[in-house]
């Protein structure tokens, strides 16, 4: 079958891990896929010296590949709001299916960017927006998909809990610790979202209108960050049995659905308190299923690489059930099986 071909825009952290991931593991991609995944193009303003991408087309226009009649996926990791929307835009109106990790630009712009998808018969996925490589959007769309949500609630900015983890476990500076998860590529590219609860309000609204099945409402989130907390408040909070955990938190009132992100004592025998460095969970209730916990890596190049790729398998697998009519099962063949090396 034709293989499917993909354009990269933004060779950062996040792209640079989708293109090393896609590369090295292709031919299991593939398998999974059911068709060879091609990386045709990549949209970067510079090259990034952790991908040896020599032999793959590299535009330094990323509207290029937003318009490339041989493209089929165009995958967003510019972040941002105004280009990558336009971006997104572009693509999709050119009939391109579209994979974004891009947070800020589904709760701001996601209402439109759905709805222009739907126009015209495209896909958008957005896996890697929330949480990094934890499949919890999935989760929620399609394992939750039985139950009434009564709320959810975790820890979605890996940079914020890196640095309170720090903060607690080796006393380390605010500032200090910022600055490794920058070098580390947590952060975001203007780390105030990340400190200041931004970041967590873009995931939260994300979280909030597929658990709740309400439009995306960023406006809405009360957004507080952990840029007040001091060495002092962290050492009391531990002295009194309690860790400080920025945490995201949506749940039915009886005025609606509420949106809220801010730094809380957790006592410190609880799951959520034990989630350290850049590591995110989310607690999901709902009415069937009772409690779940999503656990896993926030932040960082393969992880949330992990979650973009499989947008695309998903995006692949999507156009062989439109074609065909049956997506074929997601194993293994018992003869691949048994030729694995052990
Ligand atoms: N800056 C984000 C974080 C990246 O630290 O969680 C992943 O969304």
């Amino acid at each position: 079958m034709k293989p499917v071909n993909v354009g990269i825009c933004g060779l950062g952290t996040v792209g640079g891990g989708t293109f090393n991931v896609l590369l090295r593991n292709a031919d299991e991609i593939a398998r999974r896929a059911g068709r060879q995944i091609i990386v045709q193009q990549i949209g970067a303003r510079r090259d990034n010296p952790a991908c040896n991408t020599h032999g793959t087309a590299i535009t330094r226009d990323i509207f290029e590949v937003a318009t490339n009649p041989d493209i089929d996926i165009v995958v967003e990791l510019i972040g941002g709001y105004d280009v990558a929307f336009k971006l997104v835009m572009t693509a999709i109106e050119n009939g391109k299916h579209v994979v974004t990790a891009n947070k800020a630009l589904i709760a701001v712009h996601g209402n439109e960017i759905f709805e222009a998808a739907q126009r015209n018969n495209v896909m958008v996925s957005y896996e890697a927006s929330v949480a990094g490589g934890i499949p919890v959007v999935k989760a929620i769309r399609e394992g939750l998909s039985a139950n009434s949500i009564n709320w959810l609630a975790g820890i979605i900015n890996g940079t914020g809990n890196f640095i309170l983890t720090e903060m607690r476990e080796k006393g380390r500076d605010f500032a200090d610790v910022l600055a490794e998860a920058q070098a580390l590529g947590y952060a975001e590219a203007d780390p105030t979202f990340d400190v200041e609860g931004i970041d967590a309000a873009h995931k939260l609204t994300i979280l909030a209108s597929i658990a709740f099945g309400i439009p995306l409402q960023f406006d809405k989130a009360y957004t507080e960050g952990i840029s007040k907390i001091t060495a002092e408040d962290v050492q009391y909070a531990e002295e009194l049995g309690y860790r400080i955990k920025h945490l995201g938190i949506s749940r039915r009132t009886e005025n609606g659905i509420e949106l809220r992100v801010h730094p809380t004592l957790i006592p410190e025998k609880m799951l959520l308190a034990n989630v350290n460095g850049v590591m995110n969970a989310v607690m999901v209730d709902g009415d069937a299923v009772g409690q779940t916990l999503y656990y896993g890596a926030g932040a960082g190049a393969e992880p949330t690489a992990s979650a973009v790729v499989a947008d695309i398998v998903d995006v692949v697998r999507n156009l062989a059930a439109e074609n065909e009519g049956r997506v074929p099962p997601l194993a293994f063949q018992q003869d691949e099986l048994s030729s694995t090396p052990v």
